[in-house]
This record gives structure tokens, sequence and C-alpha cells, in this order.
């Protein structure tokens, strides 16, 4: 077992793990942070997508020893009271209705949310395109990219020329 250190949603952590072990599994079954999600563990559909020192990134790829000293932040670590970024997301999306079953939502808002964070000035296309790794069983696409537009529409630069 190894000793890893790191920040999980704002909070100091420490677990002791399997070197075999990924982030994944840390995430789901030791942290309790379950709205990181497993489908494929092959870094296909995006469930697991977490922040990793602020850029989205597939959990089930990484082993947990990589990354002692970063810092992850999953879907439970949104702080939609203080981050207004956060809240325009949360707020798209239910207006949206960008959701059915919701297994793959916590990890698309938080991917929009950390390229928003990233870069404010991002398109509708571009996101659009960003999303492309995660996957919806239930066919949300849609309404994910109502969502993407009502952000973007809103207050980004190239959207918000778009819409006039
Ligand atoms: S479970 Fe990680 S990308 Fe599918
Ligand atoms: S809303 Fe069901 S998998 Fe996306």
């Amino acid at each position: 077992m190894t000793s890893v250190e790191f920040r999980l949603n704002g909070a100091q952590v420490a677990f002791d793990v399997a070197g075999r072990e990924t982030l994944l599994e840390t995430l789901r079954d030791t942290a309790g942070t379950t709205s990181v999600r497993y489908c494929c563990g092959i870094g296909v559909c995006g469930t697991c997508t977490v922040l990793l020192d602020a850029l989205p990134v597939s959990s089930c790829l990484l082993l947990t020893v990589m990354v002692d000293g970063r810092d992850v932040v999953t879907a439970e670590g949104a702080d939609v009271r203080h981050s207004p970024v956060t809240r325009r997301v949360r707020d798209a999306f239910v207006d949206a209705q960008a959701y059915q079953c919701s297994y793959c939502i916590p990890a698309i808002a938080l991917t929009v949310r950390g390229l928003l964070q990233q870069d404010p000035e991002m398109d509708a296309d571009e996101l659009k395109t960003a999303l492309g790794g995660n996957l919806c069983r239930c066919g949300s696409y849609p309404q994910v990219l109502d969502a993407v537009r009502r952000l973007v529409g809103t207050s980004g630069r190239r959207g918000g020329e778009q819409d006039g």
C-alpha cells in the first residue's frame, strides 16, 4: 500500500491505496464521492470525469498514486452557493431540462464548469467539441447543447455576439 495525499473538493485527504487502484475506485469506494460514475472503465464515456488541477480528466484512467499533492474536484465540490459559474451551469441545465436518468450529467456539468472557468469566452461550438468525450445513453444531447447555448448565449463572447 502507498500513502497518498491530495486536495479533494477543497479539503486535504489521505488514503492508503494499492499501486494499481484507480482514482475512480478511490473516489467512489473510499471517499464516497459517488457523483463520479463507473461505466466503460477505459476512457471512452466520460461518466468518471473529475477536475484535476482544474482540468477535466477521466478518473478511470488515472492511478490514485498519480494525484499525490494535486487538486481534485468532483460534482460534490461544485460550490453552488459561492461560485457564479457553478450556479450558471446548474441553472442552464435545469432550465433546459438537460437530464433524463442523470447518470452522465454530473460529469457533463462538471466538464462545462471546468472549461468555462478556464476560458469564460468559449463558444457553443467549442464546448460541443469539448463534450465529445461525454456519452449519454439516454440521448439527452439536444438538451445538453441547449443548456450550453443558454450559458454562452448569455455571457460567452462569441455566443453573446450571435444572440445579438
Ligand atoms: S468510466 Fe471512465 S471514461 Fe468511462
Ligand atoms: S441522462 Fe441518462 S445517461 Fe445521460
